[in-house]
């Protein structure tokens, strides 16, 4: 049985990836750092400021998937935020890459989280591939320092795969919660523009893919994990509400406003480009929930 060890696997993705791969009959634990002993899949623990891991947890993973990091979206972007934001995922991967390195363990393969914001919070036409160069912005220079750090497990022989992921939609929180909720008072509205892309992705995909990367050896290096369907903001809020059955009537929530609530964290609203699925779906992986309305209609009805 293969044994896969999952950094913030007590998170969003985490829980929905290890319940996905129990079921597939992988023996999943995860690394976190607040040891939590009434869950049923074994937790390890580390502390990353002490560089610190409970050595089993990294001695018996044939895979490890790194999903350890601070809430981009969760608060302002303050200069300790940001620096949080950065070294919550570089240093603690480091951790792990020195662990596994001093360990030679046998490990087969490292997947880790990356993001869309690699390529920049800018609202164009564009289809950003894989190929493109990482963005001169936060969320940019975050993506490279984190996907440089996962790239160094290749040096070890590791097969390494980077899942640059949309935005998930889950029925279980997320950012599909902070849509849906102004929506069902009859208050939604689309933000700013309006015109700016979301890259989304329904959670079954993104573990999906996650899967794919653990099982199928083919895959190396760097995967946009964004459904092909591409929506921008008003597009998006519009399908959400025909789903809820509710009206949209305001006007867009103005740029400045949304400037003035969340400083510099607002280009994650306001800016948005458009990503392709095409290498993943090259790769072999075919979507559960390609198209929008059909991806929420399915999570609306979980709730
Ligand atoms: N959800 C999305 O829409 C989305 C989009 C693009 C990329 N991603 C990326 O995918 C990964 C998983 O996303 P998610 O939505 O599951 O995230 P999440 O729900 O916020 O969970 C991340 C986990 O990381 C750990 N963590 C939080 N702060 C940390 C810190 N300061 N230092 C070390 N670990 C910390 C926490 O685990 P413990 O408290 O147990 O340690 C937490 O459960 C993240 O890296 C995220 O950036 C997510």
């Amino acid at each position: 049985m293969l044994k896969v060890l999952i950094s913030g696997g007590t998170g969003l993705v985490g829980k929905h990836l290890s319940e996905k791969l129990r079921k597939k009959g992988y023996a999943v634990a995860v690394l976190s750092r607040t040891s939590k002993k009434d869950v049923d899949i074994p937790t390890y623990s580390w502390d990353i400021e002490k560089k610190e891991i409970d050595q089993e947890a990294i001695e018996t993973a044939d895979c490890i998937i790194h999903l350890a990091g601070a809430s981009i979206a969760e608060k302002r972007w303050t200069a300790k935020r940001k620096q949080l934001i950065i070294d919550s995922r570089v240093k603690s991967g480091q951790l792990i890459f020195d662990k596994v390195k001093e360990n030679k363990n046998q490990l087969k393969v490292f997947i880790s989280a990356s993001a869309i914001g690699y390529y920049g919070a800018i609202t164009s036409n564009k289809i950003f591939t894989e190929t493109d160069p990482p963005a001169n912005d936060f969320l940019g220079e975050t993506c490279k320092q984190w996907e440089g750090i996962i790239d160094k497990f290749e040096e070890l022989g590791i097969r390494t795969v980077k899942i640059r992921t949309g935005v998930v939609l889950s029925e279980q929180g997320g950012a599909l919660e902070k849509m849906t909720k102004p929506i069902k008072i009859g208050i939604g509205s689309a933000l700013g523009s309006g015109k700016q892309y979301i890259p989304w992705i329904h959670i079954d995909d993104l573990c999906g893919i996650y899967i794919k990367a653990i099982e199928d050896s083919q895959m190396r290096g760097a995967y946009n994990a964004v459904a092909p369907d591409h929506k921008s903001n008003i597009g998006f809020i519009r399908i959400l509400a025909r789903v809820l059955k509710k009206p949209i009537w305001l006007p867009s929530v103005p740029s400045m406003v949304l400037k003035i609530l969340f400083g510099s964290m607002s280009a994650i609203i306001l800016k948005g480009s458009r990503v392709s699925s095409e290498k993943i779906k090259a790769a072999g992986y075919n979507f559960l929930f390609p198209d929008l309305e059909r991806a929420l209609i399915d999570l609306c009805r979980k709730n």
